[in-house]
């Protein structure tokens, strides 16, 4: 994908392994936009504060993290028996389990991670280590082609949708973008697919919502679109309505932590109220979720387990005095639900989900 933007995509890639693999090298995303700083996590409790404290976050990323963390803490054993090896992995994967309890991507990766060693049982320890960091490495690397699969159908969705001599608006929520995933995002992957087949940066504009609590449109998404050069706006979630009634959004792209057999979507908080009102406005509401992000055992909305944060990230969080008095209580649920009857289809990497989304995924083989 675009070659001029490539040296971006590798400094700010989400996770990545040094050659000694010793630990997991991230870009600390609590920093960004003001600083560019990657840390070491070389121990389970560092991994999982990463995970907990958002420094690594957005399902996929979190489940290439938890993978190659894995890979790292299993390397550090000296455990001599398979039995005292697979002890140690499984408390380790059970502890990681507990970061953050919605993205299933951190379960579905972690499982994986936890098949290599179930299965390999007679294999030579050295050889069971090294076999965890190549599915950690596979795990990044299906993510990369995953979004150029999203990438394309989402880019022939805004073709379709574009008018000659205006660019054309499209509006996201949170950041499903490149640090939320191995390489290109799913979210933004249609708008770089977009420059790769030969649109100028000017012929999309990009509406970040900020994203209350933790800005991650205003912090991540904002800041990817501005160093690839497209035109972007930040506005506050509680816009959502003025911006899409202006006429200035044809297509909305959100990405997703988990999704129900039915179609129901969980992603970051507001998400469902973004749904509501391009319903209400009649704007093509699409959901960029790779296979890793559905989750066959969740039936619907009521599978789906909701993340409840420290209620100062509403309360303290971002100003220099707190902005609510101290015996007030915050509500502070991290994602919500939005239903399948408000998704106008779901974008995965085997193609392009529209109606009866059980039966349109049981068709390409998700589950
Ligand atoms: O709490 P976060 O920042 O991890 O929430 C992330 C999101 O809601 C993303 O939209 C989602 O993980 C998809 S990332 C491709």
């Amino acid at each position: 994908m675009i070659k001029e933007l490539q040296g971006f995509f590798d400094r700010v890639i989400s996770v990545k392994l040094p050659e000694n693999r010793e630990y997991v090298d991230i870009i600390d995303q609590t920093l960004l936009p003001n600083e560019e700083k990657r840390i070491v996590l070389r121990t389970r409790e560092e991994i999982w504060e990463a995970i907990k404290k958002l420094r690594v976050r957005g399902a996929p990323a979190i489940g290439v993290c938890a993978a190659y963390g894995m890979a790292v803490l299993a390397n550090q054993y000296s455990a001599e028996t398979y039995e005292d090896f697979s002890k140690a992995f499984m408390a380790d994967k059970d502890y990681l389990a507990s970061s953050r309890p919605t993205a299933v991507n951190l379960f579905w990766a972690l499982d994986r991670m936890g098949k290599v060693v179930e299965e390999n049982s007679s294999m030579p320890l050295d050889q069971l280590k090294d076999r965890l960091f190549d599915e950690a490495k596979a795990i990044q690397e299906e993510d990369i082609q995953i979004s150029r699969n999203i990438g394309e159908i989402g880019f022939q969705l805004m073709e379709g949708l574009k008018k000659p001599g205006q660019p054309l608006g499209i509006e996201t929520h949170c950041n499903a973008g490149t640090l939320a995933t191995a390489m290109y995002g799913t979210a933004t992957a249609p708008m770089y697919t977009a420059l790769d087949k030969g649109w100028k940066p000017e012929d999309m504009h990009v509406y970040c919502d900020e994203t209350r609590p933790l800005l991650q449109g205003a912090r991540l998404t904002a800041y990817e679109m501005n160093k690839s050069g497209i035109p972007t706006t930040v506005e506050c979630d509680s816009m959502c309505s003025i911006l899409m009634q202006s006429g200035k959004i044809q297509i909305i792209f959100v990405g997703c932590d988990r999704v129900a057999r039915n179609g129901d979507a969980a992603n970051k908080i507001g998400t469902s109220t973004l749904a509501i009102v391009a319903k209400h406005y009649n704007i093509p509401f699409y959901v960029c979720a790779p296979s890793s992000t559905i989750d066959p055992e969740a039936k619907d909305i009521h599978d789906i387990p909701i993340e409840f944060r420290d209620p100062e990230e509403i309360k303290s969080e971002w100003y220099a005095k707190p902005m609510v008095p101290a015996e007030v209580e915050g509500y502070n649920p991290a994602f919500d639900v939005t239903t399948h009857d408000l998704i106008t289809g779901i974008i995965t990497e085997k193609g392009l989900v529209t109606g009866d989304f059980e039966k349109e995924f049981q068709r390409l083989g998700i589950f």
